[in-house]
C-alpha cells in the first residue's frame, strides 16, 4: 500500500525536525513547514532539517501559519493525508512578555491550519498541545479528564485554546483530531531556552546554572524518541476527537535532574539560586493509562539514559550549534 502524504508544521524544530525524519525512515512523504522564527536561532533550525546527528535531510517550505492565503496553496497543491500541527511559540516565560504574539501563533495559526484542513479534505489532524494546560492542578497524576480552566500562563492558554478550536473542527466538520499533550521533552537538538541544554552549555563552560526556587520542583521529562513513537501512534489511529497525555508517568525534582546531569557530563553544577518564576508550574506528571491503553504508547528511555545521549549528542555536536556571541567553536571534550 503506497505511503501516505503527512504536512508538518514547526518541521524544523526541535520536535517537528525529529518528527519528520521519522516519518522519512518509515517511508512516508513528507510536506515540512516552518517559518524559521526568530524565538532561537535560524541557523540551528538549518541545521537541524540538515540531518545533524542522525536521520535523512529534508527541504522546508518556509511559510507562516498564520499566513492563511500561502497555508491554503501549500494545502491545496501537495493534497496530505494528514497534518501533524507541531509549530507554535514555545515557552512559559517568554509567552507572558509576548502574549498578543503567544495568541496569535498558537491559536489563529491553528485555526488557518484547521480550515486548510477541512477545505482541502485532510483525513486526520495532529495538534501538539502542552501538560501546561494542567496549569497548578493539585491532583497528581494528570488525567485528560481533568476540568483544565485554570491555566497560569498565556503560554498554557494559548495551547488550551488550541485544543478547544481542534474540538470545534471535529463538531462541525467531522475532521478527527487528537490533541498531544507533551510533558516536557527533551534530546538531541533540544530547544536552548530548555533547562537540560543550558544547563549542560552552563556547566561545561564552568558557568553557574540559575537554579529557580528549592529544587522541589518537579517535571515528568520524556525523551524525544518516546514522543515520536506517541506521536506516530496517534497518526495511525486519529479517527475522532482525543485528548492524550504524551509523558512519562515519573516526576523528577529540579535537585535530582540537575544531579542526573552531573553524573551524565562528569563535572560538578555551580547553582545560582533565583526565587520561582511567575506562570512556572510546581509539578507535572502524566497519567499515561489512555495513551498505554489506546495508542500503545510505553515511553522507553529512562532519565539517565536519556540524558547520557543528550550530553553525548552536545560533546559531537553542541559546537555547531551556537549563539551570536560565542567563542569560536570548538569541539567539546569530555
Ligand atoms: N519541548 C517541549 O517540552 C514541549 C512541551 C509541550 C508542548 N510542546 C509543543 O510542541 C511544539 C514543538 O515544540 P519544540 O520544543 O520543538 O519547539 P521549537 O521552537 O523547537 O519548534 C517550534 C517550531 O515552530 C516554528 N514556528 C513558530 N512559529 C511559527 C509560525 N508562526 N509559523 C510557522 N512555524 C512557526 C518555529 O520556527 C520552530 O521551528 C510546540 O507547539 C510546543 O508548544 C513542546
Amino acid at each position: 500500500m503506497a505511503k501516505q502524504t503527512v504536512l508538518v508544521t514547526g518541521a524544523a524544530g526541535f520536535i517537528g525536525s525529529h518528527v519528520s525524519q521519522r516519518l522519512l525512515a518509515e517511508g512516508y512523504r513528507l510536506v515540512a513547514l516552518d517559518n524559521f522564527c526568530e524565538f532561537y536561532e535560524r541557523s540551528w533550525k538549518e541545521l537541524n532539517v540538515r540531518g545533524i546527528g542522525g536521520g535523512e535531510k529534508f527541504d522546508v517550505e518556509e511559510i507562516d501559519v498564520t499566513d492563511g492565503p500561502a497555508i491554503d496553496r501549500l494545502v491545496s497543491t501537495t493534497r496530505p493525508d494528514a497534518i501533524l500541527h507541531i509549530a507554535g511559540m514555545a515557552g512559559v516565560r517568554p509567552s507572558i512578555e509576548q502574549p498578543c504574539y503567544y495568541a496569535r501563533v498558537n491559536v489563529e495559526g491553528t485555526t488557518q491550519m484547521l480550515q486548510a484542513a477541512v477545505k482541502h479534505k485532510v483525513r486526520r489532524f495532529i495538534f501538539a498541545s502542552s501538560s501546561s494546560v494542567y496549569g497548578n492542578l493539585k491532583r497528581i497524576p494528570f488525567r485528560e479528564d481533568e476540568p483544565v480552566s485554570e491555566p497560569i500562563s498565556p503560554y498554557a492558554a494559548s495551547k488550551r485554546a488550541g485544543e478547544l478550536i481542534c474540538y470545534t473542527y471535529w463538531h462541525l466538520y467531522r475532521l478527527p483530531v487528537f490533541c498531544l499533550r507533551f510533558f516536557t521533552v527533551y534530546g538531541p537538538r533540544l530547544r536552548p531556552d530548555l533547562a537540560i541544554h543550558k544547563f549542560t552549555r552552563l556547566i561545561l563552560e564552568d558557568k553557574p546554572i540559575p537554579f529557580f526556587g528549592d529544587g522541589n520542583t518537579a517535571r515528568d521529562y520524556t525523551y524525544v524518541d518516546d514522543i515520536c513513537d506517541g506521536i506516530l501512534a496517534a497518526l495511525h489511529r486519529c479517527d475522532r476527537y482525543r485528548i492524550y497525555n504524551l509523558g512519562n508517568h515519573r516526576p523528577v525534582k529540579l535537585c535530582e535532574m540537575v544531579a542526573a546531569l552531573e553524573k551524565a557530563i562528569g563535572r560538578p553544577a555551580v547553582l545560582d539560586r533565583k526565587p520561582m518564576q511567575p506562570g512556572d508550574v510546581e509539578i507535572t506528571c502524566a497519567d499515561i493509562s489512555r495513551a498505554a491503553a489506546e495508542l500503545d504508547y510505553r515511553p522507553k528511555i529512562s532519565l539517565d539514559e536519556g540524558l547520557k545521549r543528550f550530553v553525548e549528542w552536545f560533546a559531537q555536536y553542541g559546537h555547531l550549534y551556537r549563539f551570536p556571541g560565542d567563542a569560536p567553536a570548538a569541539k567539546t571534550v569530555m
